[in-house]
């Protein structure tokens, strides 16, 4: 397909590889339900049209789950991973730590030997108790609570991780697209079911098997990775948020109030195209949507950063969709194109992947939101 000056491999048959859904059945890959995320196979994937070896250092610097990290890490693949949520981090960095199956196994069963004390809810807020039967959160705040006592970091976010799940599984919570809300069920008894979720993850380390190799996960901001060398990576594999999509951090509400207490987000640095200042407007001549011109301000920081980061020849595979508003559709593909272009990326490779036919009142149809790889090269 041609559009514009840009040719569009159409590969619909890849769809899925860029959705979660085929991490829902893989160990250690599904340990949090990412709606926003790739898959394992898509890594791997662009790990082969990339040639990367052992040698090679990689960064996805929206890492989200740490899919990229993960698959690396089967690899024996250096990689670094940068994420503006600190939940994505606390994912990322406990799907790819490494743990002795021993020292979980021993903490498992003293956790379960403690004896259970009402603990005290008033500090969890009235929006969050919304989401719970009484007894699976004083049980979750009692095992929470025990949780925070152990000591070894790793197993500690183990566990945390493990209660998170089982704490979201119980709960009435049901995400509808941005939205949260409570959709009362009958509820497993609490224990039972912690106890089933951490056997399944400890069985899941046994049947993954990682190669050697350094996996570092950062709390940063995409557009600004002064914590990286210039020149320090030869692949990027990513997806950045999707013009205007999912507000993550309002999704995820339950797990920051209840595991993060301390962190208070600002929404204002957790997305890509929100309110940045002083927004410089690329494409004139198309009259964007304001939501757009943000993103695309972003989005060129962003590639610079990649750019700078990157060495001479280092390759980009970016996951990107197009943004639908009342009034047309977006190709954010190709206005990426032309940034990186710009920056003096070549634009090797636009491989559209899925297209959804985009209404508006559900009735007349005003375009097609497409969702591509972009593959680039540094020059
Ligand atoms: C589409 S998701 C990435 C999913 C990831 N590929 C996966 O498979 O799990 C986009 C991620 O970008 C993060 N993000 C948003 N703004 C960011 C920024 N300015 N810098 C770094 N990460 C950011 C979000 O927190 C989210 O985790």
């Amino acid at each position: 397909m041609i559009v514009g000056r840009w040719f569009i491999e159409e590969r619909w048959d890849l769809g899925k590889l860029v959705t979660f859904i085929p991490n829902k059945k893989l160990p250690i890959y599904s340990w949090f339900y990412f709606k926003e995320g790739f898959s394992r196979d898509f890594v791997h994937m662009m790990l082969d049209i990339f040639k990367t070896s052992k040698d090679s250092k990689i960064i996805d610097p929206f890492v989200g789950s740490g899919t990229t990290l993960l698959a690396c890490k089967e690899r024996g693949i250096d990689c670094v991973g940068v994420d503006i949520a600190p939940l994505a981090v606390f994912v990322s960095q406990t799907k790819t730590a490494d743990y002795d199956i021993e020292k979980l196994k021993e903490n498992a069963r003293k956790l379960f030997q403690e004896k259970f004390e009402k603990p005290d809810l008033s500090q969890v807020s009235q929006y969050v108790k919304k989401f719970f039967a009484k007894p699976s959160l004083e049980d979750i705040i009692f095992f929470r609570e025990r949780i925070r006592m152990i000591e070894d970091p790793a197993v500690k976010n183990f566990f945390t991780l493990a209660l998170m799940n089982a704490a979201m599984k119980v709960s009435y919570a049901y995400k509808d697209g941005a939205v949260l809300k409570v959709v009362e069920k009958p509820v497993p008894p609490f224990r039972k079911f912690f106890k089933r979720i951490i056997k399944k993850m400890i069985k899941d380390l046994k049947k993954m098997s990682f190669k050697p190799c350094s996996i570092e996960v950062y709390l940063g901001d995409a557009r600004k990775m002064d914590f990286l060398e210039d020149e320090e990576f030869d692949v990027v594999v990513t997806s950045p948020p999707y013009l205007n999509k999912i507000e993550y951090t309002k999704v995820y509400r339950i797990e920051y109030e209840l595991f993060f207490e301390k962190i208070k987000i600002d929404p204002v640095r957790s997305y890509i195209g929100l309110n940045p200042k002083n927004v410089v407007d690329y494409f004139p001549e198309l009259n964007l949507p304001e939501a757009a011109k943000a993103y695309f301000h972003d989005m060129k920081i962003v590639l610079e950063e990649i750019w700078r980061v990157l060495r001479v020849g280092g390759r980009v595979a970016m996951v990107v969709a197009g943004g639908v508003f009342p009034d047309r559709v977006v190709d954010s593909d190709i206005l990426l194109a032309e940034l990186a272009e710009d920056l003096g990326f070549r634009v090797d490779r636009i491989i559209g992947v899925n297209k959804r036919v985009a209404t508006t009142k559900r009735v007349i149809k005003i375009g097609e939101a497409r969702e591509s790889i972009l593959l680039l090269t540094k020059l």
